[in-house]
């Protein structure tokens, strides 16, 4: 039976562990957890007789891949699989999937969460503002984006968003005002959020054309990934919109800068925690456990990403 690895540098909820073994264990297969490690090479060498792997946010690389002979598939227990190298796997013969939609609930919630937190200034005790009657602007409407626009749409926000890859019947039919390019996500949004994935066409995109836009009093949420974000024209976005703020679920590279000069107007969480729900956890574990049984028995590959 095949030999499961699950390499979890942040660990699954408790709950979301033994939903995991159960399905692994109603099959027959053989598993090895690798909890909190802090070494890559703690990963290589469990991975060293796997045929499977589920991960997380953890690297999966080149170096990997030689360390592990035997590996036939990995599952990223999420959305995001920028942590994983797709030409190095399909090199190595190795099928990659995601689990789409299984965590976007608990990123969603997140983002509406930050949003009231930097709206009433981080709970300082003066008079902040509320989301009701203010303007949502979307940068991504897929599974996050989605769930994010019903939650900001019960609290009397107008939602807008802009996809390249979703049509505008789909957001006109969830009650989403669909804007035509980019830039007029940034003169719309009171709050804007980010839920664009990190690739080579969006690393660094959301820059100083873009971020010259916004209006003064804007809350950028960034609950996507730190990468798609040029830190010197976020710093000169902060510098000059007096009252502009950014929160994010990810540390910037800047984040010392920051904290120094905007202090007031600045948040991210202390680890990444979009996904840290028992639910997101159990979702997505026991959808990569039974993507995995479904490839072994049955070849099924999809989710599929490097095909
Ligand atoms: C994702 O891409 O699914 C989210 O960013 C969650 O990542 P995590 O599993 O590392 O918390």
């Amino acid at each position: 039976m095949p030999k499961v690895l699950i390499a979890t540098e942040k660990p699954f909820a408790k709950e979301a562990v033994q939903r995991i073994k159960s399905e692994f264990d109603a099959a027959g297969y053989q598993q090895v957890w690798l909890e909190n490690y802090t070494d890559p090479a703690e990963l290589r060498k469990a991975a060293a007789d796997a045929e499977a792997m589920i991960v997380r946010s953890d690297i999966v690389d080149e170096a990997l891949f030689n360390a592990a002979p035997k590996l036939k598939i990995v599952v990223r227990a999420g959305a995001g699989y920028d942590n994983i190298d797709l030409s190095a796997a399909t090199a190595h013969n190795v099928v990659v999937m995601n689990t789409p939609g299984q965590n976007s609930n608990a990123v969603a919630e997140l983002a509406l969460g930050l949003m009231i937190y930097m709206a009433r200034g981080k709970f300082n005790g003066k008079s902040g503002t509320e989301l009701a009657g203010k303007k949502l602007a979307l940068f991504g409407f897929g599974n996050v984006g989605r769930r994010l626009a019903k939650m900001a749409q019960g609290l009397d926000m107008e939602v807008y968003a802009y996809d390249p890859y979703i049509s505008s019947e789909i957001m006109t039919q969830e009650g989403v005002t669909p804007l035509n390019k980019v830039e007029d996500i940034f003169t719309t949004g009171d709050y804007i959020s980010l839920h664009i994935p990190a690739t080579a066409e969006t690393k660094k995109s959301i820059n100083w054309d873009l971020l010259s836009l916004v209006k003064n009093h804007c809350i950028l949420v960034n609950t996507a990934r730190k990468e798609v974000i040029d830190e010197d024209a976020l710093i000169k976005v902060l510098q000059e919109k007096s009252k502009f703020r950014y929160v994010s679920d990810i540390a910037p590279d800047c984040s010392e800068k920051l904290l120094e000069e905007f202090a007031e107007r600045v948040f991210w969480t202390p680890k990444k925690m979009g996904a840290q729900t028992e639910e997101a956890n159990t979702n997505a574990g026991v959808a990569a456990a039974r993507q995995i049984i479904a490839f072994f028995e049955k070849g099924d590959t999809t989710f599929q990403v490097n095909k």
